[in-house]
């Protein structure tokens, strides 16, 4: 077993001189044979040692692996966290896992997604005015990229639109992996009672939208924690998520012109550029399991308690996986199965809305403003590394 190094990988992964891509000491744990264990700086597990998997293969067999798990449940003796708040999804395992998410997973068909699309056509072009009418110069991130998951977080929740500010606020001081303890704890509580109102209202008179759905369905067999809880995993998990891909998706086309160019003029492109773009990008940082037994991961050991980081960076770019030229970015490329929405029984409930909203929101930015592109130098901006994704502050755009 290789020996721990200090703290020299903040789990960021991120190469110095191109943020897009994988570290040096990344691919150089891609290429050597064994899982390192390191000390790492991780946005969830703060500062620990864990064995770091890399390579295509061992990422998606250690997603797949049943005695690897996200957390140890729920302990109701124990304070509220984010990781100890009922119906939290991926604070749980097994069958009570795969008990709730099966209330939720009816939602999020590619049916049910659709049904969304109208709303989220138009707040795309509304927001499209409005950067048109103040312009000609924007912050991607705040005019564009966080209102559009904004808008499918309140629609599934049926809150107003007008609630986005705090749900915005909230969740990025939680992900953010760089607040103080003190601000996660009281961002936790403003969000517990908001939802905990939203909850009481679907309880009385339970709307269309995901909750709505679960309480008409599965409300005797839940508390109201679990459902403030199912609220705080769509939250949580669709809207930093979502935003921080569609603004990393414009920077890493402004930084391609010519695969900006296909995807603005070529409808047939968009499928697949999004794929390219999830595969190419692969925000999450590296995704965190913690061993419940004795395992092996492709032949390779790991003990009873140790902490696994999964980085779907290093696997998506992997010479084995996609051995073309891996880290250009393509958006003709035929699709792959990329691991950026993880992979297994916690693989992204969401996946088929965030592609929706990709798909929609990305050619029709492109459309509007043809000649985007960024009105300060690249070397200005400034990126989340800390954060359990990997993005970008603000995106000033021109056009
Ligand atoms: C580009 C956008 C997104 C990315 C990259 C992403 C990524 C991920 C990843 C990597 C996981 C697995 C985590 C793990 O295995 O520990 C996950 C889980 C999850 N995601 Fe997403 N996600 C995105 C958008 C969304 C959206 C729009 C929603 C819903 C509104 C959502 C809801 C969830 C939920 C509920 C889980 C937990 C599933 C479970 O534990 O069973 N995500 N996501």
């Amino acid at each position: 077993m290789t020996q721990p190094r200090s703290v020299a990988f903040v789990a960021s992964e991120r190469d110095g001189v191109c943020p897009f891509d994988p570290s040096q000491d990344l691919r150089r744990m891609r290429e050597t044979d064994g899982l390192p264990r390191m000390r790492v700086v991780h946005p969830v597990l703060g500062e620990v040692e864990a064995a770091v998997v890399t390579r295509y293969d061992d990422v998606r067999a250690a997603f797949a692996h049943p005695r690897l798990v996200t957390g140890n449940g729920i302990d109701p003796d124990q304070p509220r966290t984010l990781y100890n708040q009922p119906g939290f999804l991926l604070a749980y395992s097994g069958a009570e896992h795969a008990r709730l998410r099966r209330m939720l997973t009816g939602s999020f068909t590619l049916r049910q997604v659709e049904r969304l699309r109208p709303a989220m056509e138009a707040i795309i072009d509304e927001h499209l005015d409005a950067m048109a009418e103040r312009g000609p110069v924007a912050d991607l991130v705040a005019d564009f990229a966080l209102p559009i998951p904004s808008l499918a977080i309140c629609e599934l929740l049926e809150v107003p639109y007008s609630t986005r500010s705090m749900f915005q606020r909230c969740s990025q001081v939680i992900m953010s992996g760089t607040t103080s303890a003190d601000e996660v704890l009281a961002a936790s509580t403003e969000l517990h009672e908001a939802l905990a109102d939203v909850v009481a209202r679907h309880r009385e008179a339970p709307g269309e939208g995901v909750l709505g759905t679960v309480v008409r369905k599965h409300g005797a067999e839940l508390t109201d924690e679990e459902l403030i809880g199912f609220g705080t995993t769509l939250l949580i998990g669709g809207h930093e998520t979502t935003a921080t891909q569609l603004a990393l998706s414009v920077l890493a086309l402004l930084r391609n012109p010519e695969q900006l160019a296909a995807l603005r003029d070529d409808p047939d492109v968009t499928a697949t550029a999004v794929e390219e773009l999830l595969r190419h990008l692969a925000i999450p940082a590296p995704v965190p399991r913690m061993a419940m037994a004795d395992v092996e991961i492709n032949g390779q050991p790991i003990a009873a308690g140790e902490y696994v980081l999964m980085s779907a960076l290093t696997a998506n770019r992997d010479p084995a996986f996609v051995p073309r030229d891996p880290d250009a970015l393509d958006l003709r490329r035929r699709p792959v199965t990329q691991l950026s929405f993880g992979f297994g029984v916690h693989q992204c409930l969401g996946q088929q809305l965030a592609r929706m909203e990709l798909k929609a929101a990305l050619p029709a930015l492109l459309r509007r403003f043809p000649t985007l592109r960024l009105a300060v130098p690249e070397s200005a901006l400034r990126y989340r590394t800390g954060s359990t994704v990997f993005g970008v502050e603000e995106l000033p755009v021109t056009w």
